[in-house]
């Protein structure tokens, strides 16, 4: 776009975002479970241009994870049933951390557990490592002492898990990922921020599942899984309507970004940042394509910031 003046607006766009006290330089992120540890796309993107990386979700112990097959397309998305395998906290903090240090991107640690003290443990383990921005709670998982309830799906089990971890969270910000099923996002969300949370992502995948019919079995190793990608974006795109308008702190947007304009429509209804996931999956450069295109995506909303952008529909539309 060439204005009559012969200046392209895009370049006078300020593409840094400011999510709590942690400023990115743009707001695209990769998620979590869809980008490895980071290191493992390192070759393919350059992860200096991204916002920041959110790793794989890490335990207090090494976890297998499920039995192949682990994905499976669907119309316009994807299954996945990975059973959130990953090296454990300890063995990340020694192996992939200082690698990931040399990058100049913002680095979340995403955690979880089976039962509060292991997301208290997780993040005290972490607390002494360096080169982490912020940590980012997955409370999509069943806790055992209360017979596999998930932590995200009672407001008052959210507030109590999310008080433990902020108190062990002194040194960074923590951030909260919302499960998507749940019968008010908007209370779950308040909930959070009430406990301390920093900053929500809304959210994760949705329970679905897939079978074969013929033969009676489910085309997952597991027999559910989590549904992502473009189907889910017009459900998760209200999701992030509703929490921005329940509570104060910042939304991070995720569900099926694949371009700038996904970008722009999960700013518009609230969200500060956005998280790019399954389409990595289809192309690993997709979130690095997207921050090319922001600068020109912006200009053309008549924005010359994102702040500008944050919510304005839902200003425009209450
Ligand atoms: C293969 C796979 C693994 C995932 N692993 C995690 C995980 O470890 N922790 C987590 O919080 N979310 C995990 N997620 C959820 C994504 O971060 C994201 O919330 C979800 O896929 C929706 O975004 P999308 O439609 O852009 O993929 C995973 C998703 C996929 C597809």
């Amino acid at each position: 776009m060439v204005s009559f003046l012969g200046v392209n607006p895009s370049d006078r766009v300020d593409l840094s975002v400011q999510v709590g006290t942690v400023r990115f330089a743009n707001p695209i992120i990769a998620a979590s479970g869809t980008f490895g540890y980071g290191l493992e796309f390192a070759h393919l993107v350059d992860l200096n241009r991204l916002g920041g990386t959110v790793t794989k979700g890490l335990s207090l112990h090494p976890i297998e994870g499920a039995p192949a097959p682990r994905l499976c397309e669907t119309p316009s998305g994807m299954l996945n049933a990975v059973g959130l395998e990953n090296v454990g906290v300890d063995a990340f903090v020694k192996e992939k951390l200082p690698l990931l240090r040399k990058y100049n991107t913002h680095l979340i640690a995403n955690v979880f557990g089976y039962c509060l003290e292991e997301y208290v443990q997780v993040i005290e383990r972490l607390e002494d490592a360096e080169g982490l921005s912020a940590y980012e709670l997955n409370i999509s998982c069943p806790n055992v002492k209360k017979g596999g309830m998930q932590f995200g799906s009672d407001p008052a089990l959210v507030e109590e898990v999310v008080r433990e971890a902020k108190k062990a969270a002194a040194k960074r910000p923590l951030w909260v990922k919302l499960m998507p099923l749940v019968t008010d996002i908007g209370l779950i969300g308040k909930a959070a921020e009430l406990a301390g949370a920093d900053a929500l992502t809304v959210a994760n995948t949705f329970p679905a599942m897939a079978i074969e019919s013929r033969f009676q079995r489910s085309r997952l190793g597991n027999l559910t899984g989590g549904l992502s990608g473009p189907a889910i974006k017009p459900i998760t795109l209200r999701l992030v309507w509703k929490v921005s308008r329940a509570v104060r702190i910042p939304v991070l947007g995720l569900g099926g970004v694949e371009n700038v304009a996904d970008v722009l429509d999960y700013v518009s209804v609230g969200a500060t940042a956005v998280q790019v996931g399954t389409a990595s999956f289809s192309d690993p450069k997709a979130s690095e394509e997207i921050v090319g295109g922001l600068a020109r995506g912006l200009s053309e909303v008549n924005c010359f910031n994102f702040k500008e952008l944050t919510g304005k529909f839902s200003k425009e539309n209450s």
